[in-house]
């Protein structure tokens, strides 16, 4: 006979999701549909990159516009691309941070609109906020149909996260449990190519224009600094965006042409190679099983071919598509929150300055 009681029953934790996931937190707008963290249904991504590249960057109310406008049906896209409706999910991952306020509110009031609205019998949608950096760490879980049977990273992992607004290295012990080692003093790797490329008269995103650059450039022709900082595992790119910017003067001065190749290629070496090495010692030191290059800058090539010659572990670097931002990371980080039991509530705000260790 079963026993009554005066507390609920417990339900048991689920193994298994379906995550809708929403990704606003700068000029994507995103939805993805995701199995088990890891088997990609749907992806949908909407740039804006040719609005703000007249800006040479990113403009903040130009995004929180274009994220309105976009959101609903890249949402309605992702559901119709993965065959499903609203009720066959089983969560709605939102990123609730860092990004920029009046962009992550887009995805958010979506995501809270949309779980409102889907009543089931237990209630609503469950909602789970993520965090951005978190959702770029599993971004290296997501397979691609036909992957299925490739493993998952092993643990302890040490991961690299160099975005446009982020560089961190992080030593993860277990399914979110992040120890950050190091990040950035000053420019994050993506914002110091974004930079470089405007002094050297490349465009916006700075980040491909400067690796299609390199392509016919020598990347020893200018010795730039590597800024090391031994006995730590930050790093510091301003003094190589400073040497870079004397270069450009010096030869401006003296009406020589620039060699805008050799440029871009021995600043990306020199960025390149801080990255890689801190990584493979901090790899090292920690015994790491399976090294994580993720974020928009680990879609380049010199930064992608050098961990992979001098890594001692299997290492996991997205497929170029899932480097940048997209939804399919965060439904990914949305299912290992799902099955640790979190639900958030529909009043959550975002956090725009929320950093990893605060998850
Ligand atoms: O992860 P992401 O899409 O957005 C943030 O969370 O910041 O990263 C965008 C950054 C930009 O700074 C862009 O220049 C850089 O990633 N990026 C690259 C490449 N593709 C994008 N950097 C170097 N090489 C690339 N191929
Ligand atoms: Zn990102």
């Amino acid at each position: 006979m079963p026993t009554t009681g005066p507390f609920p029953a417990i339900e048991p934790s689920p193994t298994s999701s379906r995550v809708l996931g929403i990704e606003s937190s700068c000029d994507e707008t995103a939805a993805a549909v995701v199995e088990d963290g890891r088997a990609i249904l749907s992806t949908v991504v909407a740039s804006q990159v040719d609005l703000h590249a007249k800006y040479g960057g990113v403009f903040p109310e130009v995004a929180s516009r274009q994220h309105i406008l976009a959101i609903y049906p890249i949402v309605e896209q992702a559901l119709l691309q993965a065959h499903l409706s609203l009720h066959d999910v089983d969560a709605i991952a939102v990123t609730r941070g860092p990004g920029l306020p009046g962009s992550l509110v887009i995805g958010m009031n979506a995501a809270k609109g949309l779980a409102l609205g889907t009543v089931r019998p237990g209630g609503a949608l469950p909602l789970i906020g993520i965090n951005h950096l978190e959702a770029h760490l599993y971004s290296a879980w997501l397979k691609h149909p036909g992957e299925e049977l490739q493993p998952d990273p092993q643990f302890p992992v040490v991961a690299l996260i160099v975005s446009g607004g982020h560089t961190e290295l992080v030593l993860i012990s277990d399914h979110l449990h992040y120890q950050r080692l190091g990040s950035t003093l000053d420019d994050a790797a993506g914002e110091a190519f974004d930079k470089v490329s405007r002094l050297i008269g490349l465009g916006y995103p700075g980040g491909p224009a400067i690796q299609k650059a390199a392509e016919d450039g020598d990347p020893q022709a200018f010795n730039f600094p590597r800024a090391w900082l031994e006995g730590s595992w930050n790093f510091s790119f301003s003094g190589l965006k400073t040497a870079v910017l004397r270069e450009v003067r010096r030869m401006e001065a003296s009406k020589i042409t620039l060699p805008v190749a050799n440029l871009a290629a021995s600043f990306q070496a020199a960025v390149a190679e801080v990255l890689v090495v801190k990584t493979m010692k901090a790899a090292q030191v920690h015994k790491a099983q399976s090294i994580l290059v993720v974020g928009g800058v680990s879609a380049n090539r010199a930064l992608r071919d050098a961990v992979k010659l001098r890594a001692s572990c299997p290492v996991f670097i997205p497929t170029i598509s899932l480097c940048t931002d997209n939804a399919a990371m965060v439904a990914a980080a949305g299912h290992f929150r799902y099955i640790a039991g979190q639900r958030d509530d529909l009043n959550i705000d975002v956090l725009p300055n929320w950093p990893l260790s605060e998850v």
